[in-house]
């Protein structure tokens, strides 16, 4: 029988148009155009029943070539094999315009956009998605303005901006980037994206939480010893050494994927599922997080930079070596943060929370430490491992729950156990790519797995109390770690002098 609770449709998205900006670049290439192609394919349309794609970008290219592209990209990056048809009839939706860096480019694109919904009966709902280089964002917006793009709120037919992180460079410049975008668009009309809320196991944290009392009963100060967020990638800087060089790790992950798992997993429950409720719920989590003390940057942040090590059996470069990276950067791939959201449910937990370039594995997980059995009965003369549930982001989603047991036989002997759900083995077929589920929110207008203006203001205070203490000591270099482990010792330290441990990938693994 089937037990599944249907809470909400899929929403039958209306007639859109979606505006990729950098049609050419690689978040075109690797993941809109294949989500846009999954989200019509054959026997599985989520997205509207008519809908086209206009790509823009600065290059004169013949529409056939960008289609031919376009297929290209999809059947690399697509999660559904690509299906001859039904990319004809997506294909078939593909427009392309030069001239983001022309003068008239945009009157260009107005013009376009204009003929194209005209020819094929589209209204005028358009999705203007920023897929451009931070330093572009401003520009763009403007001139998007300035072109006569951008319906009323309150108008029959939507404008919508999505924009991509990172929403500016620290505190200051993600105010200034809001209020520039606020002066153009309504917030109603803005997505900023957090890819991560769209990933399905993200999503789950709310069900597994709040459909669950089990859990939300024993989630805060009086039952959880501690929480760790891991972030965990395999991967090096690879070719974006000119974005990620000025960032690091900090701004790159923390600021934005990191916190916004620290908010799910924090949270009181909200009234309802409206996104206003549920932004609401996180952004208090950040109101409670507490701004790195003075000295914090040495006792409760680590650092870190990769040096060479092998990965997977093969010999990879450090940080420092890698292709435009220049020899004085002192920028961090890694870092571990010790915070605390001091709020009535969350008093003395502490949550540590960690990410990383080039780790032994791409793993990110959530884990939940229980406080341990009182002495009387087993834990006498050793220590019992405490209760602890893990919940794997990715990449075998699922969560386990370990849990002491009795091993079969005539003496009394305990066994740490593993109540474990895969998602694979669970459910059938693959879930939705993040950048699907998202694409689809913004074509129904649906903000819950957004970014608020509010969220990445306070975001950014927090990592900004960091910043500060990072610019104001040259001191704290960051600490080199191999490639291929799992860190920088002084981040064992860190959690270790708290008589602690981290829960590392491969003890995830089963
Ligand atoms: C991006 C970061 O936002 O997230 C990258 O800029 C990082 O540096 C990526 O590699 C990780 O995303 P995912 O979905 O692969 O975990």
């Amino acid at each position: 029988m089937d037990q599944s609770l249907h809470i909400a449709k899929a929403p039958q998205a209306p007639p859109c148009t979606v505006v990729i900006f950098g049609a050419s670049g690689d978040l075109a290439k690797r993941k809109l155009i294949p989500a846009l192609y999954n989200l019509r394919a054959c026997g599985h349309e989520a997205g509207p029943r008519e809908f086209a794609v206009m790509g823009f970008a600065r290059r004169p290219l013949a529409l056939e070539k960008f289609r031919a592209d376009a297929r290209d990209w999809a059947a690399r990056f697509s999660r559904l094999e690509l299906d001859p048809q039904c990319w004809s009839d997506f294909a078939a939706r593909l427009d392309y315009v030069a001239g983001l860096d022309q003068p008239d480019g945009f009157a260009r694109l107005k013009e376009r956009l204009e003929r194209m919904e005209a020819e094929r009966g589209l209204p005028p709902n358009r999705i203007y998605y920023l897929s451009v280089p931070p330093e572009a964002i401003e520009e763009c917006v403007e001139r998007i303005a300035a072109a006569g793009l951008i319906a009323r709120p309150d108008s029959p037919n939507f404008s919508r901006l999505v924009v991509e992180k990172p929403i500016g460079h620290d505190l200051g410049s993600a105010l200034e980037l809001n209020r520039l975008i606020g002066k153009y668009f309504a917030e109603s009309q803005i997505f900023r994206i957090d890819h991560y809320l769209g990933k399905e196991t993200v999503q789950n944290l709310l069900v597994l939480r709040f459909a669950n009392a089990i859990f939300e009963r024993m989630w805060g100060a009086r039952n959880v010893d501690h929480v760790q967020i891991t972030v965990a990638e395999s991967e090096g800087v690879g070719s974006r050494a000119m974005y990620y060089d000025p960032a690091g790790a900090l701004r790159d992950m923390v600021q934005n994927h990191i916190l916004q798992q620290l908010a799910l997993i924090a949270m009181e429950p909200p009234v309802s599922l409206d996104a206003d409720a549920v932004n609401a719920a996180k952004l208090d989590v950040l109101r409670a997080l507490r701004p790195l003390p003075p000295g914090g940057a040495r006792d409760l942040v680590v650092r870190g930079r990769y040096g060479a090590g092998a990965l997977d059996g093969a010999m990879v470069p450090g940080y420092l070596e890698e292709h435009g990276i220049p020899p004085s950067s002192r920028t961090e791939t890694y870092v571990a943060i010790k915070a605390f959201v001091d709020n009535w449910r969350w008093a003395g937990v502490p949550f540590y929370l960690r990410t990383g370039k080039r780790l032994r594995a791409r793993e990110s997980s959530i884990y939940v430490q229980f406080k341990g059995a009182p002495r009387i009965l087993f834990n006498r003369n050793a220590e019992l491992p405490a209760n602890a549930l893990s919940i794997r982001i990715q990449p075998d989603e699922g969560f386990s729950f370990e849990v002491m047991a009795k091993q079969p036989g005539l003496d009394l002997a305990l066994k740490p156990v593993r109540m474990n759900l895969r998602y694979q083995s669970e459910f059938d077929g693959s879930s939705p790519d993040a950048y699907e589920r998202l694409l689809l929110d913004v074509m129904g207008g649906d903000h819950t797995l957004f970014v608020s203006a509010d969220f990445v203001a306070k975001s950014w205070e927090f990592v900004q109390s960091i910043l500060d203490q990072w610019s104001a000591d040259a001191t704290i270099p960051p600490h080199e770690y191999t490639a291929g482990g799992f860190g920088p010792d002084a981040a064992d330290v860190m959690i270790r002098n708290d008589g602690r441990a981290w829960h590392n990938p491969e003890q995830l693994n089963h």
